[in-house]
């Protein structure tokens, strides 16, 4: 019913976090799967555990902001597997998150740029030749970030890649579209991950109490949303951005109105 059994789908950065997630909830329906990301050893440990749920695995080494390697990703797929039918472009850079805008060091505004915008344009445009080249159509996700449509303090190059990825996403899914290629972003809230672990507790609190679910998204939820656009149940839709946020976007008005609603009375 889903049309993700015996799909080929390749997950950048599957190796932890929402990507290796991703990758298990697509192994889950059956789907052949591709895993990268740039550490060996733990792009190995992963595919240990994606193999207790199927055979159908492989993990490639790949650092997605060098073009070759990512040629070399899709054709090794394609002779492993066949078929490319979904591309996840998952993997992401958080260098100079944190730092303000007058403080980021022009190296790490590239590094950010490399793996966040040149890396989702990489694997869009090798995979998508590789599709109309087989010409069974495709799906191609890009993971998004609320950041990229809010902005957050200390965040400018991190939301800047991720505003460059929805304004690509919607522009890639025009010029793909009579290849039937659908192109979306899922564009996630905070999400419970390896890297928010180190978050204080009373921070998290803070940031809970304004996301109308009361919680960050755990990667499971988001993952959903990913299988969702990859799936038959979405074969209209294209050029968007799949927002899933817990309410945040949608509660952030509501809640400042809130506290004056009394006095309008
Ligand atoms: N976690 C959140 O709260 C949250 C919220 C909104 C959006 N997102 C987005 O969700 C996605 C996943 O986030 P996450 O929290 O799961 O991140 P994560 O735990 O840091 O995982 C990132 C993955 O990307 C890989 N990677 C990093 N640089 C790479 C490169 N140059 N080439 C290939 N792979 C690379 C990493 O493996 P290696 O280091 O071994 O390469 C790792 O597998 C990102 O796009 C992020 O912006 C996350």
């Amino acid at each position: 019913m889903l049309g993700i059994n015996n799909k080929v789908v390749v997950i950048t950065g599957g190796t932890r976090g929402i990507g290796k997630t991703i990758a298990k909830e697509f192994a889950h329906l059956g789907a052949k799967i591709a895993i990268t990301a740039r550490n060996q050893e733990l792009g190995e440990k992963s595919l240990s555990e994606l193999k207790k749920i199927t055979d159908n695995c492989i993990f490639i080494k790949t650092d997605v902001s060098k073009y070759k390697q990512v040629e070399n990703l899709i054709s090794s797929v394609v002779k492993k597997f066949g078929a490319i039918d979904f591309m996840i472009n998952n993997a992401a850079n958080f260098k100079s998150v944190g730092d303000s805008v007058i403080d980021i060091e022009t190296k790490d505004w590239q590094k950010i740029f490399d793996v966040n915008v040149n890396g989702v344009f990489f694997c869009t445009q090798i995979a998508a030749r590789e599709m109309i080249r087989l010409g069974n159509g495709g799906r191609i996700v890009n993971v998004s970030s609320i950041i990229g449509v809010t902005g957050k303090l200390n965040c400018s190059s991190y939301a800047a890649t991720k505003g460059a990825i929805n304004s690509f996403t919607q522009n890639a899914a025009i010029d793909l579209s009579k290849y039937n290629i659908l192109v979306n972003a899922i564009v996630p809230g905070v999400c419970n991950t390896e890297i928010n672990a180190g978050i204080p507790k009373k921070t998290r609190e803070i940031q809970e109490a304004k996301i109308p679910l009361g919680r960050w998204a755990e990667p499971e939820e988001i993952a959903k949303g990913v299988i969702y656009l990859c799936s038959d149940l979405s074969t209209y839709m294209t050029g968007q951005l799949l927002i899933v946020d817990g309410g945040y976007l949608a509660g952030k008005e509501i809640s400042e109105i809130d506290s004056v609603l009394p006095e309008i009375k």
